[in-house]
């Protein structure tokens, strides 16, 4: 049972089935066919949507702290501070060699001959952690003289909180690295190097990192939000994208190849959401430290599935429209099977040798892949077409995801499932961001859908509190209880939709340009919204097989604020109940489970609740909504409880013997 245990603070309390109903109170029945499962629920069913929007990758899960460490934005001084440097007087200057060095073509060469100091303000300053061991490293040759680089931590108020040294020799590009402790916390430092001696010295790839990263990896990933996602035990992971697959034009779009390989070979890019226009974030690029390698490695890392999207030649539809003509579709077709190479071939393959390269000779088995992300119209069918035939016929063990655009309704959305019959996708992406209001109605969504068809991907989804897109919307508790209820939904689907994923994922509290999301963070900490716990609640209690739940013979769906479903976990031998109610009164329920097995006397049951509907996580208050647990009675087969108003219940009853 402490598996089930969600947070470590949960309160354990122990209620009695004869207190719970209030006088005159007839408890609303329901039942479990636990003995007759209906169809097996895929491992894939509950999992993640990574895309790096809101500072969700640099400045986020990629743990970098220096902000342009190779002087590749537009402006190479951005991120940067140079002490005494005027107009007149420039000891530090950008050097483009841009003809030998194409990905990586800027360095700083410093002239020394009276101490040269240049600072780095990080991403919203650097989230220091006191006592923690932090690795400066840095590229450099030495063109003439002898220089020494004295490297300072210093907190936002200007104290030194940690040093190192290095002393590059050679003209010889090398790498040069030091590991200090920090002596305090500060959410806002800033990294200084002072370089002194007499000389002429050129620098690149100035980069700082926290030693304890996930896995201790180097140029790895920030451990607590690694730790936040694992704590999901997602079924799989969809990467990288989102609209930034798509780009704003096609030379912005994402290209895996250009994110693997040496760090220092790996191209920046501006972010797609650099410049959106309801929170612009100029300083927001992909220097593609977390590259597909490291998507497969984290997706490995978390037992996920690997989801990779790619391009299928057509940029964002909201943007520019831009397609690529059909005649040059080669490359992007090229990608796709260079992809697969990279991920499964074997390692004296071309692709497969650089994944082997790269640390990883066993394949990452991948299984899925996406055609674009979120395509809609002709020009999308004309496009995904020559994909399928092509990967269908060299990859049949390849699953492909289409897509049916934005919207979960309307004109686009019935175009693109119209033409999809016309096609073979294993999976096909559908993707809402709607009112609560929405997700409640719509929990029978799929109750129709055509079983002999297609399955579901609901890749992205999130209910917004105001209107989509406003930047007003919060990760309000009435967000995340629709969200619960809609789950049921997909619950009791399984059999249909056999992937979904809440997005966006991650948040800085200072650089996001949308919301709501699933996980915020800053520099130092971060924490889970309700959503996050109704996400994590549903798969970490995923099962193995779908049972029937039922109010006087019907699914529960919604009548008198009810929503339920209920899942068997043929291994454990849990059965497992959702119940969601939406209901402002506490709401007595009893629930039968028909099943000829004996049950344990006690289950566990854990709510996430809330009686208000405007509540939320923060940073300052990490749990004010967060799952409880708590005993229950179970009599014979039946158990009786109190739905707390608008709450989400689990209920884990545990056989003591086998049928
Ligand atoms: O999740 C944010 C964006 O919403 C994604 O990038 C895109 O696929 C969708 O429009």
């Amino acid at each position: 049972m402490n598996r089930k245990i969600l947070h470590g603070s949960a309160l354990i309390l122990c209620l009695s089935a004869a207190s719970i109903f209030s006088i005159g109170q007839s408890p609303v029945s329901l039942s479990v066919d636990a003995d007759r499962p209906l169809h097996p629920i895929q491992p894939t069913m509950w999992g993640l949507f990574f895309e790096d929007i809101n500072f969700a990758a640099d400045g986020g899960l990629y743990a970098e702290l220096v902000k342009n460490r190779s002087f590749e934005f537009p402006n190479p001084r951005e991120g940067w501070m140079i002490e005494g440097s005027s107009l007149f007087h420039t000891p530090v200057l950008f050097v483009n060699r841009s003809e030998e060095e194409s990905s990586n073509p800027r360095v700083a060469r410093i002239r020394v001959d009276s101490t040269v100091c240049m600072m780095n303000s990080g991403f919203r300053g650097m989230g220091i952690h006191g006592g923690d061991p932090y690795r400066i490293s840095l590229l450099a040759s030495v063109l003439t003289g002898d220089v020494k680089i004295e490297v300072k931590l210093q907190a936002e108020d200007g104290a030194e909180i940690g040093n190192a040294g290095l002393h590059p020799t050679g003209s010889s590009w090398q790498k040069y690295e030091a590991v200090f402790t920090a002596g305090s916390t500060d959410p806002k430092a800033n990294l200084k190097l002072c370089f002194e001696g007499n000389g002429t010295i050129e620098v690149d790839m100035i980069s700082l990192f926290p030693v304890h990263t996930w896995m201790e990896r180097p140029n790895g990933l920030r451990a607590d939000l690694v730790q936040l996602l694992a704590d999901l035990e997602p079924g799989f992971l969809r990467f990288p994208g989102g609209c930034i697959v798509e780009g704003r034009d096609l030379s912005k779009r994402y290209r895996w190849k250009n994110t693997i390989g040496n760090i220092e070979d790996r191209k920046i890019l501006i972010n797609r959401w650099n410049d959106e226009n309801s929170r612009a974030t100029p300083d927001y690029f992909q220097s593609f430290g977390l590259g597909f390698y490291e998507f497969f490695l984290l997706s490995e890392d978390l037992g996920a599935e690997p989801v990779p999207i790619l391009n299928c030649g057509m940029a964002c539809q909201f943007n520019t429209a831009e397609l690529a003509a059909m005649e040059d579709l080669g490359p992007y077709l090229q990608d796709a099977l260079d992809l697969i190479e990279f991920a499964n071939g074997p390692t004296d393959s071309r692709w497969g040798s650089v994944r082997a390269e790269m640390g990883h000779p066993e394949p990452f088995h991948m299984k899925y892949l996406g055609i674009g992300n979120e395509q809609w119209g002709p020009q999308y069918f004309e496009r995904y077409a020559l994909f399928e035939e092509l990967l269908n016929k060299e990859h049949p063990e390849i699953e492909l995801i289409s897509s049916t655009g934005p919207f979960a309704s309307g004109p686009g959305f019935e175009y693109n499932a119209g033409q999809l019959k016309k096609f073979n996708p294993t999976l096909v992406d559908e993707h809402y961001y709607n009112t609560p209001d929405w997700f409640f109605e719509n929990v029978k969504r799929y109750d129709t859908y055509d079983r002999d068809s297609y399955k579901i991907f609901a890749g992205e989804y999130a209910a917004a509190n105001v209107r989509m897109g406003s930047p007003e919307n919060r990760n309000v508790w009435i967000t995340a209880l629709a969200e619960a209820a809609y789950m049921t939904g997909l619950e009791r689907n399984s059999d249909v939709v056999t992937m979904a994923s809440y997005a966006p994922l991650l948040a800085h509290t200072e650089a996001w340009q949308w919301t709501p999301d699933l996980i915020w963070f800053d520099n130092l900490s971060a924490y889970g919204t309700p959503n996050y716990y109704v996400q994590k609640l549903n798969s970490t209690h995923r099962g193995t097989h779908l049972l029937g739940i039922h109010r006087e013979g019907e699914d529960v769906t919604g009548a008198d604020g009810l929503y339920a479903s209920s899942v068997l976990d043929e291994t454990s031998g849990e059965i497992i109940v959702k119940l969601v109610s939406k209901n402002e009164q506490r709401v007595p329920v009893r629930v039968s489970i028909e099943t000829e097995r004996e049950l344990s006397p006690t289950a566990t049951a854990t709510v996430l609740s809330s009686s208000d509907l405007s509540a939320m996580n923060s940073i300052v208050e990490p749990k004010n909504i967060v799952p409880v647990n708590h005993f229950l009675d179970v009599k014979g087969k039946n158990l009786e409880l109190q739905l707390d108003p608008y709450s989400l219940t689990i209920i884990t009853i545990n056989p003591s013997s086998r049928p």
